[in-house]
């Protein structure tokens, strides 16, 4: 057999304490073993974006562009990988063209090496303003271009979809492509399929990349067979924050592979200290309150409804909101319904509430009694283009007012908004550089409040006094 060198992505500074301890890992938790993780000899240490931006801000009061910058102050070596949910950046709408250029360009010149792009519905044209973007900031080579594919499963989503998806990517200048299986629904013999139509379908130069959990216990085996297929890069989470609802662990896969013609050429011992350093830390995490042991456990409810793990949790707390708890697997039953009705978008954030939410209100109320603003908003097109048809009787109650679906690229329709933002940054005197704007751009409230604290304790003012009351500040 070929020797094939299997690279891994270590998640453990972003996917890893999002998965199991809500975002809550600190800059000072990481620092001390920064320079160990630079020599293992990773593809990448994803550290960026996804909830980590978000955190710092409205938990942990550090600037997340300094996080950034102190992050590739240690890893020399070692590309920081982001996560950009596309025209949403980190955000949860759609943004203008030239704030998703700006944050891209910042993100890059901070010190991110490999930037991971994704549309929650797979629509391609929510990625062109990003791909263009990384590669023109990119100079040839900085920064490497990974458009993902939301992972999901429908009679409209199959391997010939996911390869057609991947080669369009591919055309729009991705250098990789990564399958993202964030709900765990990929099952091991899928992936071999996929990866293997991928690998032969695709540039013999793309790299193809595979991130997924272990929420419903499938996680290494779905890895194994990848790599089998020929997978170029697998995502995992050393063991501390690893597995459960978080990705495979690293070291299992790395002792699986040692001596295989996939050896991934990383010495275990070395990420012994930094093993036993993440086990203190996940400690404090859950003596803190954000790591519920039980995130550790096989969840099989995904593989029995087909529904991410999160999306189940929300729908069972709206249906004891109502007081109608009964109803769960009435739910359960409507939201493939809900679903096919609107095209089969995966369910991800933000579709896997809209499809939730409308499927709760069908039940409770009667099917399309009542129709939710953002359930009308993903018929419409305003989030993207779907991959399956749409429900003509749906299409005919949304549209009965006289709204009309739109056809062009949603961010097609937004004016350029920096101008606007950074004047508001300045005369609100918080502006010191020019990323502050996009914090202020992705979450106005959270970035006012931490430029707030930042003022108050450049300025010597007791910084709780200058605080938001609301606001949770961990020890
Ligand atoms: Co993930």
């Amino acid at each position: 057999m070929e020797n094939k060198k299997l690279m891994i992505t270590d998640t453990i500074l972003r996917d890893a304490h999002q998965s199991h301890a809500a975002t809550r890992m600190r800059f000072d938790e990481m620092e001390e073993v920064l320079p160990l993780l630079d020599e293992i000899g990773y593809y990448s240490l994803e550290a960026w974006g996804g909830a980590t931006f978000d955190s710092c801000l409205r938990f942990l009061n550090e600037d997340p562009w300094d996080r950034l910058k102190n992050l590739k102050k240690y890893l020399k070596k070692t590309p920081i990988q982001m996560l950009l949910r596309g025209q949403n950046l980190l955000g949860y709408r759609h943004y203008a063209d030239d704030v998703v250029e700006c944050f891209i360009d910042k993100s890059i010149e901070n010190g991110v090496g490999v930037i991971r792009v994704f549309d929650a519905l797979n629509d391609p044209r929510n990625l062109e303003t990003s791909i263009k973007a990384i590669k023109k900031y990119s100079n040839g080579g900085k920064c490497v271009c990974e458009a993902a594919i939301s992972y999901t499963t429908s009679p409209v989503h199959n391997t010939e979809y996911f390869v057609k998806l991947a080669k369009q990517l591919e055309d729009m200048g991705a250098d990789n492509i990564c399958i993202k299986d964030m709900a765990n629904l990929l099952l091991p013999f899928t992936a071999y399929d996929i990866v293997d139509k991928l690998k032969k379908e695709l540039n013999k130069n793309t790299k193809v990349h595979l991130h997924t959990h272990n929420t419903t216990g499938t996680g290494d085996m779905i890895n194994l067979m990848a790599i089998q297929a020929g997978v170029d890069i697998v995502d995992c989470a050393l063991s501390p924050l690893g597995n459960g609802t978080s990705n495979p662990a690293t070291e299992a896969l790395v002792a699986t592979l040692k001596d295989t013609p996939y050896d991934t050429g990383i010495d275990i011992q070395k990420l012994l200290p930094i093993v036993n350093h993440f086990n203190k830390v996940a400690q404090r995490l859950e003596n803190d309150g954000f790591l519920n042991p039980k995130v550790r456990r096989v969840d099989v409810n995904t593989l029995l409804y087909q529904v991410p793990g999160g999306m189940l949790s929300n729908l069972m707390s709206q249906l004891k909101q109502a007081g109608q708890e009964e109803k769960l697997s009435e739910c359960l039953a409507e939201v493939p319904k809900v679903r096919a009705d609107c095209g089969y978008p995966p369910l991800v954030t933000p579709s896997s509430q809209i499809v939730g939410t409308q499927a709760v209100w069908n039940v409770l109320l009667g099917r399309y009694k009542t129709i939710t603003a953002q359930y009308k908003d993903l018929i419409l097109g305003k989030y993207g283009a779907v991959s399956g048809e749409l429900n003509k009787d749906v299409v005919k109650m949304c549209t009965a007012n006289g709204e009309e679906i739109i056809t062009c690229r949603p961010a097609d329709l937004i004016e350029d908004e920096m101008r606007k933002l950074t004047e508001k940054v300045k005369n609100d005197g918080f502006y010191e550089k020019q990323e502050d704007v996009l914090s202020y751009a992705l979450f106005p409230e959270v970035a006012t409040n931490y430029f707030k604290w930042r003022t108050a304790k450049n300025s010597g003012i007791d910084k709780d006094m200058a605080t938001n009351p609301n606001k949770v500040y961990p020890v």
